[in-house]
């Protein structure tokens, strides 16, 4: 009996909360286990060309093929619509497809084996053999774009080539007014660089027409966290320092540095993970409400968040490298001896403690932490609601706060445990019960996936929106914030602490949280 009550207990909230928000694209009607029809849309595009700079490297296979793929299966890309591969490694057009057709197969999710529906993917791609940096392929590929139509150029290739790629896209008369840049991460290694590459591209694009990727924005629960907080009357009224105790942001990965070893031990967790996505979740957390949805209303609210950061003190970080596993089926190296570098000081985990110094939010502290070889892949939002103020039913009945848990992956979704009677006798009595809410299970088994971030960002590139995108001003103010934090323990000598892979990090960690008299919450899959 309690088990029933708690469990339509729990369906009945989120369903009907969240899924009126819920943006699809496809143009099926689909309805949830609790019956409610939702309209998932594909939005039409016209033909256009995209080309992948990089269209033979980890990123194109991984993510950006499999994205355009799971589009074009969607119906969104248009017949007409032209991917053109380019890298210096020579492939046939023929070849290329092949490469791409394995690449699919590998990464999309099952999908691939639809009757022709591969094939018909594959005649829209072709192949340049370009070198970013020479005249070779420049001239071949500029004869390929096509005419008074949306043109995008994904950089997907190392960031000291994005100049020269900016450069040659306008020297050859590719570049118009629909032409977009996409440009990956690591935007620059700190506000100089930051600042530099900017000035770089900004002379030859404006800032509309450059698209800086965080894919973190691109994912379904990170939007809505944005219709969660001004979509309903529900959490806004709350989301200031007066209820909210703190925040914690979370995203611990399970994987080591893996063959990016070189790159990582250049970067660090700090600047790899903290200064890019962490930064754009607590935006979007601690941000005013925009007055409309667009992307300059958008960013300009982030903005002012970064802006307001304070700096962190060097007792309110904790660092870490993690060790070795041994153990047959789990052995993997330890931090150093994956990047090389048995006296590498960069750090594979970071938690910090920050505020943000404004009238919503002075004196709510701010919990950010990431790393590596962690117990489990998990990124999580929780926003840690205070105590009521007096319990009318006695200290005996127990206390619980509130907390929304905003999960990014796995299981994307929401979940808010409030309090409630303990069903049966014996008296007053509190519990926690979670309202749970799981994209998976709220759009049930003939629901639509919804697109993953990747999909959704390109196609956003190609309809021009670039609210889900970082814009200049806002990444250098990110940088302005990372460079001290930086510098100051590089001018300390610290090391980082080690930690044991498949733990939840360093002792330090827990101690930052315990002298607030906190804990954080567990790193679960
Ligand atoms: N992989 C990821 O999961 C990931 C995640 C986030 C961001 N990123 C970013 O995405 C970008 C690409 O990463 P990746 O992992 O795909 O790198 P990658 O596997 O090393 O691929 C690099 C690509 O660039 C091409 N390339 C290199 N030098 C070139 C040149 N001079 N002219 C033309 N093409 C050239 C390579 O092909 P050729 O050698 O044949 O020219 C290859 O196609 C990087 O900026 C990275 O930081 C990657």
């Amino acid at each position: 009996m309690r088990h029933r009550f708690l469990s339509a207990f729990r369906q009945a909230f989120f369903v009907g909360l969240f899924c009126g928000h819920f943006v699809g694209t496809g143009s099926t009607m689909l309805t949830t286990q609790q019956g409610q029809n939702m309209v998932s849309r594909v939005i039409p595009v016209d033909p256009f060309d995209l080309v992948i700079f990089g269209g033979t490297g980890d990123l194109a296979r991984r993510k950006i093929l499999p994205a355009l793929f799971r589009r074009f299966c969607s119906g969104q890309v248009p017949s007409g619509a032209q991917i053109i591969g380019a890298a210096r490694a020579g492939f046939s057009t023929d070849g290329y497809r092949d490469f791409v057709a394995q690449a699919i197969r590998e990464f999309s999710g099952g999908r691939a084996c639809e009757d022709g529906t591969l094939e018909g993917f594959l005649s829209c791609l072709d192949y340049v053999a370009i070198d970013a940096s020479g005249d070779q392929g420049w001239g071949d590929l500029a004869a390929r774009i096509t005419n008074d139509r949306v043109r995008a150029f994904y950089f997907s290739v190392g960031p000291r080539l994005f100049g020269d790629l900016a450069e040659r896209i306008h020297s050859y008369g590719m570049a118009s007014a629909q032409s977009r840049i996409v440009v990956e991460k690591p935007f620059g290694h700190d506000l100089d660089s930051a600042i530099a590459l900017n000035k770089t591209l900004a002379a030859h694009f404006d800032e509309g027409q450059i698209y800086r990727i965080d894919h973190y924005l691109g994912k379904e629960t990170v939007q809505n966290l944005m219709a969660v907080r001004f979509g309903n009357m529900l959490f806004e009224p709350l989301w200031n320092s007066q209820y909210v105790d703190h925040i914690q942001i979370t995203v611990a990965e399970t994987v080591g540095v893996g063959g990016r070893g070189d790159y990582y031990d250049r970067a660090g967790a700090m600047r790899d993970m903290m200064q890019n996505h962490m930064m754009q979740l607590l935006c979007l957390i601690a941000m005013e409400p925009p007055a409309k949805f667009d992307p300059d209303s958008v960013r300009d609210e982030k903005l002012k968040v970064i802006r307001a950061l304070d700096s962190v003190e060097p007792h309110h970080i904790a660092r870490g490298q993690y060790l070795a596993q041994d153990g047959d089926e789990f052995a993997h190296p330890s931090y150093r001896e994956a990047v090389g570098d048995d006296r590498s000081r960069t750090e594979s985990y970071i938690a910090l403690k920050t505020h943000v110094s404004n009238w919503r939010w002075a004196g709510t502290p701010f919990y950010l932490r990431t790393g590596k070889r962690l117990k489990a892949r998990s990124s999580v939002i929780n926003v840690m609601f205070k105590d009521a103020p007096h319990s009318i039913f006695g200290e005996e009945a127990g206390r619980h706060a509130n907390l929304l848990s905003i999960r990014l992956q796995p299981n994307e979704g929401i979940t808010l445990k409030v309090t409630i009677k303990e069903p049966g006798q014996g008296g007053m009595r509190l519990m926690d019960v979670p309202l749970d809410m799981s994209f998976a299970e709220a759009l049930g088994p003939d629901g639509e996936d919804p697109p993953d971030a990747y999909e959704r960002l390109i196609m956003d590139v190609i309809r021009g929106n670039q609210t889900l995108f970082m814009r200049g001003d806002e990444v250098e103010a990110a940088w302005a914030w990372t460079d001290p934090i930086i510098a100051g323990w590089q001018a300390r000598g610290e090391v980082p602490k080690p930690y044991d892979s498949g733990s939840a990090g360093p002792g330090d960690a827990d101690q930052l949280m315990a002298r607030d008299k906190r804990e954080w919450r567990g790193i679960n899959p």
